[in-house]
Protein backbone atom coordinates (compact mmCIF):
# COMPACT_ATOMS: atom_id res chain seq x y z
CA UNK A 1 0.00 0.00 0.00
CA UNK A 2 1.38 3.62 -0.71
CA UNK A 3 0.04 7.02 -0.91
CA UNK A 4 -2.82 8.14 -3.55
CA UNK A 5 -0.88 9.38 -6.44
CA UNK A 6 -2.60 13.13 -7.43
CA UNK A 7 -3.66 13.43 -10.99
CA UNK A 8 -2.26 16.51 -11.41
CA UNK A 9 0.29 18.62 -8.56
CA UNK A 10 0.75 22.36 -8.78
CA UNK A 11 2.97 24.57 -7.33
CA UNK A 12 1.59 28.02 -7.08
CA UNK A 13 3.23 31.27 -6.35
CA UNK A 14 2.52 34.60 -5.90
CA UNK A 15 3.26 38.12 -4.94
CA UNK A 16 7.25 37.90 -5.86
CA UNK A 17 7.48 41.96 -6.02
CA UNK A 18 10.74 41.91 -7.75
CA UNK A 19 12.66 44.92 -8.37
CA UNK A 20 14.16 45.63 -10.98
CA UNK A 21 17.71 47.09 -9.71
CA UNK A 22 17.72 44.07 -7.47
CA UNK A 23 16.78 46.18 -4.15
CA UNK A 24 14.60 45.26 -1.10
CA UNK A 25 11.44 45.58 -0.34
CA UNK A 26 10.76 47.72 2.32
CA UNK A 27 14.90 48.29 2.73
CA UNK A 28 14.18 44.73 4.46
CA UNK A 29 13.49 42.14 1.94
CA UNK A 30 15.50 40.54 -0.98
CA UNK A 31 12.76 39.52 -3.03
CA UNK A 32 15.25 37.66 -5.31
CA UNK A 33 16.74 35.64 -2.75
CA UNK A 34 13.50 34.57 -1.98
CA UNK A 35 12.40 33.21 -5.16
CA UNK A 36 15.56 31.78 -5.35
CA UNK A 37 14.55 29.87 -2.32
CA UNK A 38 11.42 28.97 -3.53
CA UNK A 39 13.24 27.46 -6.96
CA UNK A 40 15.84 25.12 -4.96
CA UNK A 41 12.49 23.49 -3.74
CA UNK A 42 10.92 23.51 -6.67
CA UNK A 43 14.00 21.57 -8.84
CA UNK A 44 15.21 19.35 -5.74
CA UNK A 45 11.98 18.11 -4.84
CA UNK A 46 11.13 14.48 -5.42
CA UNK A 47 7.56 15.48 -6.06
CA UNK A 48 6.20 15.97 -9.66
CA UNK A 49 5.10 19.03 -10.54
CA UNK A 50 3.16 19.81 -13.73
CA UNK A 51 2.62 23.22 -13.69
CA UNK A 52 4.17 26.37 -11.53
CA UNK A 53 1.57 29.24 -11.36
CA UNK A 54 2.29 32.56 -10.45
CA UNK A 55 -0.87 34.59 -9.19
CA UNK A 56 0.30 38.04 -9.77
CA UNK A 57 2.29 41.02 -8.16
CA UNK A 58 5.88 39.22 -9.41
CA UNK A 59 6.76 42.81 -9.99
CA UNK A 60 7.03 45.69 -7.32
CA UNK A 61 7.73 48.69 -9.31
CA UNK A 62 6.62 47.32 -12.98
CA UNK A 63 9.91 48.01 -14.84
CA UNK A 64 11.21 45.51 -17.74
CA UNK A 65 14.18 44.24 -15.86
CA UNK A 66 12.28 42.80 -13.18
CA UNK A 67 10.39 40.61 -15.51
CA UNK A 68 13.26 39.70 -17.56
CA UNK A 69 15.17 38.25 -14.53
CA UNK A 70 11.99 36.81 -13.43
CA UNK A 71 12.18 35.12 -16.84
CA UNK A 72 15.18 33.97 -17.17
CA UNK A 73 15.40 32.37 -13.80
CA UNK A 74 12.32 30.60 -14.07
CA UNK A 75 12.30 29.34 -17.87
CA UNK A 76 15.77 27.65 -17.07
CA UNK A 77 14.54 25.98 -13.35
CA UNK A 78 10.98 25.24 -15.08
CA UNK A 79 12.98 23.31 -18.23
CA UNK A 80 14.80 21.66 -15.46
CA UNK A 81 11.99 19.19 -14.06
CA UNK A 82 9.51 19.66 -17.23
CA UNK A 83 6.93 22.02 -15.61
CA UNK A 84 4.43 24.68 -17.57
CA UNK A 85 4.61 27.51 -16.40
CA UNK A 86 1.54 29.91 -16.13
CA UNK A 87 1.78 33.93 -15.48
CA UNK A 88 -0.61 35.68 -13.81
CA UNK A 89 -1.11 39.35 -13.26
CA UNK A 90 -1.62 41.60 -10.57
CA UNK A 91 -2.08 45.42 -9.20
CA UNK A 92 1.71 46.27 -9.17
CA UNK A 93 2.21 44.51 -12.38
CA UNK A 94 2.67 46.84 -15.44
CA UNK A 95 0.64 44.84 -17.92
CA UNK A 96 3.20 45.82 -21.07
CA UNK A 97 6.35 45.24 -19.25
CA UNK A 98 4.73 41.90 -17.92
CA UNK A 99 3.91 40.78 -21.90
CA UNK A 100 6.91 41.77 -23.59
CA UNK A 101 9.72 40.53 -20.37
CA UNK A 102 7.80 37.08 -19.91
CA UNK A 103 6.73 36.37 -23.68
CA UNK A 104 2.90 36.60 -23.38
CA UNK A 105 1.25 37.77 -26.97
CA UNK A 106 -2.20 40.26 -27.19
CA UNK A 107 -2.44 43.93 -25.66
CA UNK A 108 -4.92 44.03 -23.11
CA UNK A 109 -6.09 42.02 -19.74
CA UNK A 110 -4.08 39.11 -19.09
CA UNK A 111 -6.41 36.05 -19.83
CA UNK A 112 -5.05 32.93 -20.64
CA UNK A 113 -5.90 29.42 -21.10
CA UNK A 114 -3.68 26.48 -20.97
CA UNK A 115 -4.13 22.47 -20.50
CA UNK A 116 -1.67 20.29 -18.79
CA UNK A 117 -2.98 16.61 -19.58
CA UNK A 118 -6.37 17.61 -19.44
CA UNK A 119 -6.15 20.08 -16.87
CA UNK A 120 -7.21 23.43 -17.77
CA UNK A 121 -5.55 26.63 -16.21
CA UNK A 122 -7.69 29.67 -16.72
CA UNK A 123 -5.66 33.44 -15.76
CA UNK A 124 -8.09 35.91 -15.49
CA UNK A 125 -6.87 39.66 -15.16
CA UNK A 126 -8.33 41.49 -11.63
CA UNK A 127 -6.54 44.97 -12.40
CA UNK A 128 -7.73 48.10 -12.23
CA UNK A 129 -4.68 50.68 -13.60
CA UNK A 130 -3.18 52.76 -11.44
CA UNK A 131 -5.05 51.23 -8.25
CA UNK A 132 -4.91 48.09 -5.88
CA UNK A 133 -9.01 47.22 -5.69
CA UNK A 134 -9.42 44.81 -8.21
CA UNK A 135 -12.66 44.04 -11.12
CA UNK A 136 -13.05 41.63 -13.28
CA UNK A 137 -14.47 43.24 -16.11
CA UNK A 138 -17.58 42.65 -17.85
CA UNK A 139 -15.72 41.45 -21.29
CA UNK A 140 -12.88 39.59 -19.05
CA UNK A 141 -15.98 37.81 -17.41
CA UNK A 142 -17.96 37.37 -20.74
CA UNK A 143 -14.65 35.61 -21.66
CA UNK A 144 -14.53 33.66 -18.18
CA UNK A 145 -18.26 32.67 -19.56
CA UNK A 146 -17.33 31.39 -22.89
CA UNK A 147 -14.14 29.29 -22.26
CA UNK A 148 -16.14 27.56 -18.97
CA UNK A 149 -19.18 26.83 -21.63
CA UNK A 150 -17.74 23.85 -22.50
CA UNK A 151 -16.21 21.28 -19.37
CA UNK A 152 -11.94 20.38 -19.92
CA UNK A 153 -11.25 16.53 -19.54
CA UNK A 154 -9.59 17.19 -15.46
CA UNK A 155 -11.42 19.96 -14.93
CA UNK A 156 -10.67 23.80 -14.23
CA UNK A 157 -7.95 25.69 -11.82
CA UNK A 158 -9.19 29.07 -11.87
CA UNK A 159 -6.31 31.92 -10.92
CA UNK A 160 -7.36 35.56 -10.21
CA UNK A 161 -5.02 38.10 -8.19
CA UNK A 162 -7.43 39.47 -5.59
CA UNK A 163 -8.51 36.67 -3.52
CA UNK A 164 -12.77 37.09 -4.32
CA UNK A 165 -13.20 36.59 -0.55
CA UNK A 166 -13.32 38.85 2.91
CA UNK A 167 -10.03 39.00 5.04
CA UNK A 168 -9.22 39.17 8.54
CA UNK A 169 -7.65 42.90 8.55
CA UNK A 170 -9.85 45.93 8.29
CA UNK A 171 -6.50 47.57 6.20
CA UNK A 172 -7.40 44.66 3.31
CA UNK A 173 -11.06 46.14 2.48
CA UNK A 174 -9.32 49.25 1.40
CA UNK A 175 -8.12 46.86 -1.95
CA UNK A 176 -10.42 44.17 -2.55
CA UNK A 177 -11.70 42.47 -5.48
CA UNK A 178 -14.84 44.78 -5.72
CA UNK A 179 -17.14 42.92 -8.11
CA UNK A 180 -16.72 39.33 -6.50
CA UNK A 181 -20.03 38.30 -6.77
CA UNK A 182 -20.04 38.89 -10.04
CA UNK A 183 -17.13 36.32 -10.20
CA UNK A 184 -19.28 34.12 -8.51
CA UNK A 185 -22.21 34.41 -10.72
CA UNK A 186 -19.55 32.95 -13.53
CA UNK A 187 -18.37 30.31 -11.75
CA UNK A 188 -20.75 28.56 -9.79
CA UNK A 189 -21.77 25.28 -11.37
CA UNK A 190 -19.28 24.94 -14.03
CA UNK A 191 -16.22 22.66 -13.53
CA UNK A 192 -13.69 24.76 -11.68
CA UNK A 193 -12.23 22.34 -8.83
CA UNK A 194 -10.17 25.32 -7.25
CA UNK A 195 -9.27 29.00 -7.62
CA UNK A 196 -5.57 30.06 -7.00
CA UNK A 197 -5.17 33.59 -5.53
CA UNK A 198 -3.12 35.65 -3.41
CA UNK A 199 -2.57 39.59 -3.02
CA UNK A 200 -3.38 39.43 0.55
CA UNK A 201 -0.05 37.74 1.43
CA UNK A 202 -1.23 35.47 3.43
CA UNK A 203 -1.96 31.68 3.12
CA UNK A 204 -5.93 31.23 4.14
CA UNK A 205 -9.15 29.46 2.49
CA UNK A 206 -12.42 29.63 1.83
CA UNK A 207 -15.15 29.18 -0.70
CA UNK A 208 -16.73 31.14 -3.50
CA UNK A 209 -20.45 29.86 -4.71
CA UNK A 210 -19.10 26.31 -2.92
CA UNK A 211 -15.58 26.70 -4.98
CA UNK A 212 -13.06 26.04 -3.24
CA UNK A 213 -10.79 29.34 -3.20
CA UNK A 214 -6.69 28.79 -1.46
CA UNK A 215 -4.81 31.76 -1.27
CA UNK A 216 -0.83 31.72 -1.69
CA UNK A 217 1.04 33.44 1.05
CA UNK A 218 3.68 35.91 -0.94
CA UNK A 219 7.26 34.87 -1.48
CA UNK A 220 8.65 38.79 -0.29
CA UNK A 221 6.90 39.44 2.69
CA UNK A 222 3.98 38.24 4.23
CA UNK A 223 1.60 39.41 7.20
CA UNK A 224 1.53 39.05 10.74
CA UNK A 225 -2.24 37.87 11.13
CA UNK A 226 -1.65 37.84 14.95
CA UNK A 227 -2.39 41.26 15.11
CA UNK A 228 -5.54 41.19 12.84
CA UNK A 229 -7.24 43.05 12.89
CA UNK A 230 -4.40 45.76 12.19
CA UNK A 231 -2.46 45.05 9.20
CA UNK A 232 1.38 44.64 9.83
CA UNK A 233 3.87 42.86 7.02
CA UNK A 234 7.05 40.79 8.22
CA UNK A 235 9.69 40.10 6.79
CA UNK A 236 8.66 36.41 7.82
CA UNK A 237 7.07 32.73 6.84
CA UNK A 238 7.25 33.51 3.09
CA UNK A 239 6.34 30.31 1.01
CA UNK A 240 4.36 29.05 -1.45
CA UNK A 241 1.65 26.24 -2.20
CA UNK A 242 1.47 22.72 -3.16
CA UNK A 243 -1.89 21.95 -4.95
CA UNK A 244 -2.94 18.29 -5.38
CA UNK A 245 -5.79 17.63 -7.43
CA UNK A 246 -6.73 14.02 -7.01
CA UNK A 247 -10.39 12.11 -8.59
CA UNK A 248 -13.14 13.72 -6.06
CA UNK A 249 -10.92 16.11 -4.44
CA UNK A 250 -8.00 18.81 -4.02
CA UNK A 251 -5.41 19.60 -0.96
CA UNK A 252 -3.93 22.37 -1.19
CA UNK A 253 -0.38 22.62 1.21
CA UNK A 254 1.61 25.67 2.39
CA UNK A 255 5.17 25.34 1.96
CA UNK A 256 7.13 27.37 4.41
CA UNK A 257 10.50 28.23 2.98
CA UNK A 258 11.89 28.86 6.45
CA UNK A 259 12.92 25.25 7.67
CA UNK A 260 13.36 25.03 11.65
CA UNK A 261 15.66 22.56 13.79
CA UNK A 262 14.56 18.53 13.64
CA UNK A 263 11.91 17.53 16.19
CA UNK A 264 11.91 13.72 15.24
CA UNK A 265 13.64 11.67 12.82
CA UNK A 266 13.75 12.04 9.25
CA UNK A 267 11.17 9.72 7.82
CA UNK A 268 12.33 8.67 3.93
CA UNK A 269 9.94 7.48 0.98
CA UNK A 270 12.09 4.45 1.58
CA UNK A 271 11.86 3.82 5.36
CA UNK A 272 7.78 4.04 4.82
CA UNK A 273 8.49 1.38 2.18
CA UNK A 274 10.40 -0.78 4.44
CA UNK A 275 8.09 -0.26 7.14
CA UNK A 276 5.39 -1.82 4.71
CA UNK A 277 7.18 -4.30 3.60
CA UNK A 278 8.15 -5.55 7.26
CA UNK A 279 4.20 -5.39 7.83
CA UNK A 280 3.09 -7.53 4.66
FE1 LIG B 1 1.31 41.78 -3.42
FE1 LIG C 1 -1.71 42.77 -5.10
Amino acid sequence: MSRPTPRHTLAHLSDLHLTGDGSGVGGVVEPRERLEAALAVLTSWRLPVDAWVFSGDLSDDGSPASYAWLHDRVADAAAQVGAAVVWGNGNHDEVGAFRAGLGLRGWAAVNTETFVRGLRILTVDSNLAGVPEGLVTVQTLAWLDGRLDAAAPAGTVLVVHHAPVPQPQDAAHLWPLLNADALAEVVRGRDVRVILSGHFHQTGFGTLAGVPVAMATSLAYTQDVGVSPDLRGQAAHTGFNLVELYDSSVVVTAVPLDPGVGVHEVLTSEDVRGRLAFDD
